[in-house]
């Protein structure tokens, strides 16, 4: 019996149409368009503004996008996972609500949390149910409404995220397209290091906690950056190795977009060239799990059937990891 493979047939994105760009920022703290841009490679990034609109609002624009461009009607999707770490509430779910507004009625939903490392995970998941036949179609998301945990009075992080939000489709490949292999890791030390202290169970909200501004991301960002860089660079070889690929066999290194020096580190490490490296941070920031599918979704009509892709990320945990995808179409 051939092995069923997990394949990606289908990807849509979304960024609110607000743009927050280093000027403005460099109107709010005191940071420049220069530092921003030769630190991490961002000049703007998409802000969700309105009152109650929360990640689900960007997660049901990209699911809409998805089913209507793949022909997929809501009732055959089989299971939809939510990779975030900004839900609209920690309960009910985001993918519970990102279902009702696309009008998938009593199916399998969930969100699951890695930070920027989420989506990579949440694909893998979505890959199990397809590759042991017991689902045919599964809708993963990756979204994130970074706005609504930065404090922007922190020059330190409030220049590196951004709001937005990407879907894939999964269903099974028989000619053994999509998902390859994959390296999922984390490192719960690294917690101190890249934290939303307050909201959760260890320090419901108070008034101190939000005088303290525990709501908001705190990141060491050096111990942060010295980390990602390097497990980055590590798991995206590793998979390269064990897969006998070399960087002429890649079409495409798909990075989380964190910082462009560390994506220009990754892509040293795998011996691929500039050309071959899925760029947007320039104009979406870190949306955390959404980075990855809007990378496929703006570079996707340069992709070809049997390209060998290697998607790589880091993040909050710390947790990172790597995938080597066949693309499907
Ligand atoms: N504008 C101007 N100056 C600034 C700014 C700013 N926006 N931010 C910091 N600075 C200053 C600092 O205060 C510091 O000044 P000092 O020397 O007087 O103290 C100086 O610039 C250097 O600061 P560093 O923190 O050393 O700057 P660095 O080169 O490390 O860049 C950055 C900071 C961009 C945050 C980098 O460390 C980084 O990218 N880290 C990794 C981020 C990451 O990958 N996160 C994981 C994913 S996120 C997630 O999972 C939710």
């Amino acid at each position: 019996m051939t092995k069923i493979t997990a394949a990606i047939t289908g990807v849509f994105g979304y960024v609110p149409e607000d743009v927050l760009s280093n000027a403005d920022l460099a109107k709010m703290v005191d940071t420049t368009d220069e530092w921003i841009t030769t630190r991490t490679g961002i000049k703007e990034r998409r802000v969700l503004r309105g009152e109650g609109l929360g990640t689900s609002v960007m997660g049901a624009e990209a699911v809409k996008g998805l089913l209507a461009k793949t022909n997929t009607k809501p009732e055959e999707v089989d299971l939809l996972i939510c990779a975030t770490v900004t839900p609209d509430h920690f309960f009910p779910a985001t993918a519970n609500l990102i279902c009702e507004k696309v009008g998938i009625a009593f199916k399998a939903s969930y969100d699951l949390a890695a930070a920027c490392s989420g989506f990579l995970n949440a694909l893998v998941t979505g890959a199990m149910f397809i590759e042991s036949g017991r689902y045919k179609k599964v809708v993963v998301v990756g979204a994130d409404k970074m706005s609504a945990i930065v404090d922007y009075t922190d020059r330190t992080t409030c220049v590196l995220f951004g709001d937005g939000a990407g879907a894939v489709l999964l269903e099974p490949s028989n000619n053994e397209l999509g998902i390859q292999d994959f390296i999922l890791k984390s490192d719960g030390a690294g917690a101190p290091h890249l934290i939303q202290k307050a909201g959760g169970s260890a320090y419901p909200p108070t008034h101190e906690t939000i005088d303290n501004r525990w709501h908001t991301i705190h990141q060491e960002g050096q111990a942060v950056f010295k980390f990602a860089v390097t497990r980055m660079a590590d798991v995206s070889a590793e998979i390269m190795e064990r897969n006998q690929l070399t960087g002429d066999d890649v079409a495409f290194l798909v990075p989380h977009q964190a910082n462009k020096r560390i994506i220009d580190a990754t892509a040293n490490r795998m011996g691929v060239g500039p050309e071959k490296v899925m760029l947007n941070i320039h104009k979406y920031g870190n949306t955390t799990a959404a980075t990855i599918p809007l990378c496929l979704w703006d570079y996707e009509s340069q992709l070809k059937k049997g390209d060998n892709l290697i998607l790589a990320a880091f993040g909050g945990g710390f947790t990172w990891g790597s995938v080597f995808l066949k693309w499907a179409y």
